[in-house]
This record gives C-alpha cells, sequence and structure tokens, in this order.
C-alpha cells in the first residue's frame, strides 16, 4: 500500500488589532527601544482586547486557513490546538473553536507544551492522517500570553504578545511531512514557567500570581543548544541535508536565537522568515503566523522544503521538515 503523508493545503493567521511598541513599553517599565532591539530583535507586539480571548484568535486564524482551503468546517474529521492560555479551564480551546466553525464531532483537543504548542499539534495531526484515521485536519497554535504577564516585570513584559495561526492538512498520496521530532526535558521546569494551577491552588497575589516566571539568560543558552541538536536531528529524521532546505521557519524568541540556528544550518538570514520585529514571542502561535506571512507574501512556494521548529517551557522543542 503507497504510504499516505499529511500535507498542509493552506494557512490562515490573526493578530489583535492593538499594537504596542518598544517606545510605549519605555513609558511603563525602566526599559529602551534600543536594549529591546538589540537583545531581541522585537520592535513591536500584538495585544489582545479586554475580551479578546485566545480561542476568538484561534477561530478567525482557523477561519482563514479554512477558507484558503475551501474545505468546509463540516469536512473536518479533528481539530487539535496548541495553546498554555486557554479560554477557560473546560472544555478545552479547541472544543470551543469546533463549535464556533460548525465542525461538530470530530475529534478536538488541546495541547499544552508552551512555546512548542503548535509543533506538538503538528506533530500529533500528521500522526493521525499517517495511520489512516484522519483525512483532514485543522492544527492550530493560538495564545493570549500577554495576559498572564507583570507589566511591571521588565525582564519578560517586553518579549511576549498574542496571536494565533492556523493549518488545514489533508491526506495525499504526496509528501508531505517527511518527519517530525518532538522532546520534552521537565528537569528544566523551573526556568520559565507559571506555578499557578487548579490543582496545587490558586495563589493570592495580584493578577493571581498568574505570571510568566523565566531566567532568560539560561533559557538562551539551552534553547540554542538544543535547537543545534535538533535540526541535525531533524534532517537526518527526514534523510536530508541542510542543502535541501528552501526555507527555515522557526520560532519567533528571539532574533539571536534565530540566527544561531541558521548558522547551525549555514543558511544566510534571506532564507529565513523572521517576524519576530512585529509580533514578538506569541508562543504557540508564533511558528504558524510566521509561516502563513511567508506563504501570503509569496516567499514560501508550493514544492519548497520548510523547516519549522520552537522550543518553549518544560523544556519542550519540536520540529517539522515538510515539503510545502
Ligand atoms: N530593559 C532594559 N534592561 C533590561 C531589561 C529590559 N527590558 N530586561 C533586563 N534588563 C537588564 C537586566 O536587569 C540586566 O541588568 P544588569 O546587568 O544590571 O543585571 C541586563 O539587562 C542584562 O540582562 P541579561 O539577562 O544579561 O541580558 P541578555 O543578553 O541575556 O538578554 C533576554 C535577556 C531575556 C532578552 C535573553 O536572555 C533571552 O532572550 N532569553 C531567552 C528568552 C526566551 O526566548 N524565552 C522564551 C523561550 S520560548
Amino acid at each position: 500500500m503507497a504510504p499516505i503523508y499529511s500535507r498542509i493545503i493552506a494557512t490562515g493567521s490573526a493578530l489583535p488589532e492593538r499594537v504596542v511598541s518598544n517606545a510605549d513599553l519605555e513609558k511603563i517599565v525602566d526599559t529602551s527601544d534600543e536594549w529591546i532591539r538589540t537583545r531581541t530583535g522585537i520592535r513591536q507586539r500584538h495585544i489582545a482586547a479586554d475580551g479578546q480571548t485566545t480561542g476568538d484568535l484561534a477561530f478567525l486564524a482557523a477561519q482563514r486557513a479554512l477558507e484558503a482551503a475551501g474545505v468546509k468546517a463540516a469536512e473536518l474529521d479533528l481539530i487539535v490546538l496548541g495553546t498554555t492560555t486557554p479560554d477557560i479551564i473546560f472544555p478545552s480551546t479547541a472544543c470551543l473553536v469546533q463549535a464556533r466553525l460548525g465542525a461538530n464531532g470530530c475529534a478536538a483537543f488541546d495541547v499544552n507544551a508552551a512555546c512548542s504548542g503548535f509543533m506538538y499539534a503538528l506533530g500529533i495531526a500528521d500522526k493521525f492522517v499517517k495511520s489512516g484515521q484522519s483525512k483532514k485536519v485543522l492544527v492550530i497554535g493560538a495564545e493570549t500570553l500577554t495576559r498572564m504577564i507583570d507589566w511591571n516585570e521588565r525582564e519578560t513584559c517586553v518579549l511576549f504578545g498574542d496571536g494565533a495561526g492556523a493549518v488545514v492538512l489533508e491526506a495525499s498520496s504526496e509528501p508531505g511531512i517527511h518527519a517530525t521530532c518532538l522532546h520534552a526535558d521537565g528537569g528544566y521546569k523551573e526556568l520559565l514557567w507559571n506555578p499557578v494551577g487548579v490543582s496545587t491552588g490558586f495563589k493570592d497575589e495580584p493578577n493571581h500570581g498568574v505570571r510568566i516566571r523565566m531566567a532568560g539568560r539560561e533559557v538562551f543558552k539551552v534553547a540554542v543548544k538544543t535547537l543545534d541538536a535538533l535540526v541535525d536531528e531533524t534532517l537526518q529524521a527526514a534523510g536530508m541535508h541542510e542543502s535541501d532546505i528552501d526555507w527555515l521557519i522557526p520560532h519567533q524568541a528571539n532574533l539571536r536565537i534565530i540566527e544561531a540556528t541558521a548558522k547551525r544550518l549555514a543558511m544566510p538570514m534571506e532564507r529565513v522568515i523572521v517576524t519576530v520585529d512585529q509580533h514578538a514571542n506569541t508562543s504557540s502561535g508564533s511558528v504558524p503566523l510566521a509561516l502563513d506571512y511567508a506563504v501570503r507574501s509569496g516567499k514560501v512556494q508550493r514544492g519548497q522544503n520548510l523547516l519549522l521548529e520552537a522550543f518553549g517551557g518544560g523544556f519542550t522543542w519540536a520540529s517539522a521538515l515538510l515539503r510545502f
């Protein structure tokens, strides 16, 4: 029997309207546009409006991806949504989006892998398609990470933004996703986390203590090293070489981390999709937002090989090498 591949047939994304520049942040914390740009590459971020949720952004991104694919919501047999900032504890944001799209009945669930959420969701969806279980899948990465930011804490508040991206996957006899690699090491949990939750009890702190805590320099070091090994592993799993890759579409956390990965792959920055300047770190939203930008701007063309990767809290890290 011929192998089944999963192919990305369309992409979509959504960003909140409100844009906050580095200069805007200078007014609320002791920082500077120069510091933020040189350390991270970030110039601005989009921030969700009051009452605007992860599910709202996910729904918009999903609608745009389905429209571009020419696929009706009722045709979907699976929705996988990567997020760390679900609208409510349950039902999952995937279920909330499913109902709004009118895809009722298909399987729908969330994946929490912090900033690797979309890459995990894509890896899982790929396995569903390859096993013959699913034919048309909606994969979403969506976050309102700024909801858990302390706007007095300059170390973290300058780094993050809100947004969502989505892809429609279809079963195909043509490649397709060649390889996905998913990893985690919970031993690093305290370097990047939000230690508040249901089972441990919500703390009586301002903002319920729901805020990101991060050891930035340590995260940076592990991220660069881990992503180096990840891209090697992914190339090997796909049986490809650096020169086979047309575009690197990395997680958009920090331009210096992106440049380090590009260097490892011997790729010039002209073949790397960079949106961190516009979006900052949108966690699970980051890779699909960058992919949608790359597709809609005409940079990425059908038939090209794309390497997608992400790294985040957990730590988690994951990748996909695919023919678009
Ligand atoms: N504005 C101005 N100064 C700031 C600042 C800000 N927003 N945030 C921190 N600083 C200060 C620090 O207090 C420190 O001051 P000190 O030297 O007087 O102690 C100084 O800047 C340098 O901090 P340092 O941590 O050494 O900077 P860095 O070069 O490591 O850059 C990060 C900091 C956070 C940008 C960088 O470490 C990083 O991007 N890490 C990875 C974070 C990440 O990507 N997380 C998500 C992963 S999914």
